[in-house]
């Protein structure tokens, strides 16, 4: 937080299945993996591209959280723009060691494509919804304590959840 390049509006990708964005999405799932994050967006390792990966079996940093399929997508457009909203817990890589509550669609459609061009289209809900829009907020510049509505429930990890050992940022 504090980089110019995280407050960008991200370029779509023009061409799919080359090998400069089999690199770009290589070196991405090798900084999630690293950090234990449940998604990444690229203009958070500093490109500005409509690139985004999320997905987990297990996450250290959201253990109540059910699983999201692992998920690689290329310029990424969330179709649905009203209904309910609900409000839990976000972190993220780019804002380490904190947290905060955070308003999101409680269902979302997105569409978008897989690296290979082919396209995407998934209904979801729960933590699979909260996770594509706040990447998809990356591509457009917005990180998640723009989106909060009370800062009282913004804070450091350690102090929010002190027994939650496995959490980490
Ligand atoms: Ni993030």
């Amino acid at each position: 937080m504090g980089d110019p390049r995280l407050l960008e509006r991200s370029k779509a990708v023009e061409r799919f299945a080359t090998l400069e964005l089999s690199a770009l999405l290589a070196d991405m799932r090798d900084t999630m993996v690293a950090a234990k994050g449940a998604g990444l967006a690229a203009p958070q390792i500093g490109v500005g591209l409509r690139v985004v990966i999320f997905g987990f079996e297990h996450n250290q940093r959201y253990p109540d959280a059910e699983p999201v399929p692992y998920t690689e997508l290329v310029n990424p457009v969330i179709t649905t723009l009203v209904g309910p909203m609900e409000e839990d817990w976000e972190g993220c890589l780019s804002v380490p060691g904190l947290r905060g509550k955070v308003p999101r669609l409680a269902r979302v459609r997105y569409t978008g494509f897989d690296p290979s061009g082919r396209p995407i289209e998934r209904d979801v809900s729960g933590f699979h919804a909260r996770v594509i829009q706040h990447e998809c907020d990356h591509l457009d510049g917005i990180l998640y304590p723009a989106r909060m509505r009370d800062m009282r429930s913004f804070g450091f990890t350690s102090v929010l959840f002190p027994d939650a050992e496995t959490i980490e940022d």
